[in-house]
């Protein structure tokens, strides 16, 4: 059985290179289709996500070359508008395919993204500030799809009823070519949107505000190929950043701008970490004791909901009450029951969890429910008395490169079962 193993007790040190965002290298590689020609990505995570999206593009016709952190794309002059179901499905992010494909060819047919174990995962945002921009959308049972009657979509004043990052993308990707300008109102303002906004510019799109709750496109006839360096990734890193403050190490985070990650960064120095920002990275030294503080989840600048999972672990360590409100994701404190099997005191209510700490963890077998439940399980192993296995893994696979690997760089613990039984040391 693939699995994380975990035996706590190290205190993490040293340095850890953080790599690009997944949740923009994917937006990204989805925008390449919306022009012909050669693009090509730099700082790419080598992520499981980040293949499944390279095989959906050549199922559309794209020829996607991966090279060591890059990937390049050869993108013909007509492509195709229909994704897999079975690849499609596997990756959720792959909805964001929608707007630059009906930017790029009037039609597009993607399938329905499954529910995840975050709860519903839910579109409506999208669908409805497309046909906003005049598509006309079909729902299928697994499928969407929609097309462009006149052929081109038509700019338009858009107020999204939520900050949706995906939303948000969708939109930006099917205005960038629309006739005349649209403003996105409510936009998300995650780094990922700027750094989308900011390949779509170098690919000649006229984007103002990307990153403020008011972004405006001006429709262009076209676009053409460009080169990026993919944003890092604030969630990777802060993760890493918790791992410090939690094991009491003293770890420096490269690849990252420490401005992406300011509310969390505060919050680890309020629960007692010294955290130093530097241009590019963050020194987290983790403090003698752990003090409880509260976290509300909120989409950017508010506290992300990605590390919201690791911060329950760190928060079940620290000295008090501390009630973590998630405001974003309604499933995602179902990771809770796995921590507690652990040994950590925390009572979930509606969308809010109460920690009690510190309270002693010990290991145990844990499933991995997504991606962060499972960085988090990983580093509750970090600190529990006795070993922990943590199964599920691939959901880990999905967003963190050789997670076990480079924790082990910093002193930890931690191996998968397969290298285990492959016996690599
Ligand atoms: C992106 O998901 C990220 N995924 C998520 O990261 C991240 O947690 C989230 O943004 C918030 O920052 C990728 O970028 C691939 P949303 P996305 O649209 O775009 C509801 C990770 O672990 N909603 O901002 O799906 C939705 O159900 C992942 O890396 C609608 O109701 O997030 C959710 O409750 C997890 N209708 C909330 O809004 C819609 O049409 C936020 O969703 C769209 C969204």
């Amino acid at each position: 059985m693939d699995a994380f193993e975990v035996h706590g007790g190290a205190r993490l040190s040293g340095t850890v290179h953080i790599t690009g965002a997944k949740n923009s290298a994917l937006k990204l590689a989805a925008a390449s289709v919306l022009s012909e020609g050669r693009s090509k990505l730099t700082n790419v995570p080598e992520i499981a996500d980040i293949p499944a999206m390279a095989d959906i593009l050549r199922h559309l016709g794209v020829t996607v070359t991966a090279g060591p952190g890059q990937l390049h794309f050869d993108v013909p002059a007509r492509i195709g508008g229909e994704t897999p179901p079975g690849l499609a499905r596997r990756l959720r992010a792959s909805i964001v395919l929608l707007g630059p494909l009906l930017a790029r060819r009037g039609h597009a047919r993607v399938a329905q993204p499954g529910g995840c174990n975050l709860g519903n995962r839910n579109i409506d945002m999208h669908l409805s500030a497309l046909a906003q921009l005049g598509a006309e959308i079909t729902i299928g049972a697994d499928h969407v799809e929609a097309r462009v009657p006149g052929g081109r979509l038509q700019g338009a004043d858009i107020e999204l009823p939520f900050a949706s990052v995906g939303a948000t993308e969708n939109l930006l990707m099917a205005a960038v070519t629309a006739r005349g300008t649209t403003t996105i109102r409510n936009a998300a303002r995650e780094p990922e949107i700027t750094d989308l906004a900011a390949y779509l510019v170098a690919m000649g799109a006229r984007i103002s505000a990307a990153g403020t709750t008011d972004i405006v496109v001006e429709g262009v006839e076209g676009l053409h190929p460009a080169d990026h360096r993919v944003v890092g990734d604030r969630i990777e890193a802060g993760t890493f950043a918790v791992g410090a403050a939690l094991t009491g190490g003293d770890v420096r985070i490269e690849g990252v701008e420490p401005s992406h990650l300011r509310l969390p960064l505060d919050k680890l120095r309020t629960i007692g970490a010294e955290v130093i920002a530097e241009d590019g990275a963050v020194v987290v030294r983790g403090g003698a004791t752990a003090k409880a503080t509260d976290v509300v989840t909120l989409p950017f600048p508010g506290f992300p909901t990605d590390l919201q999972p690791q911060f329950l672990v760190l928060l079940s360590q620290a000295a008090g009450t501390a009630m973590v409100t998630e405001n974003v994701f309604d499933g995602r404190v179902q990771f809770v029951a796995e921590l507690v099997r652990m040994g950590a005191e925390i009572a979930v209510e509606a969308h809010h969890a109460v920690v009690r700490g510190p309270r002693p963890l010990h290991g145990a077998t844990v499933r991995a429910t997504d991606l962060r439940a499972g960085a988090a399980l990983v580093l509750a192993g970090l600190v529990a008395d006795g070993p922990t296995v943590v199964t599920d893994p691939h959901h880990v696979d999905r967003g963190y490169a050789d997670l076990a690997g480079r924790l082990r760089a910093l002193g930890a613990d931690v191996r998968r079962r397969s290298d285990v039984a492959a016996g690599v040391a």
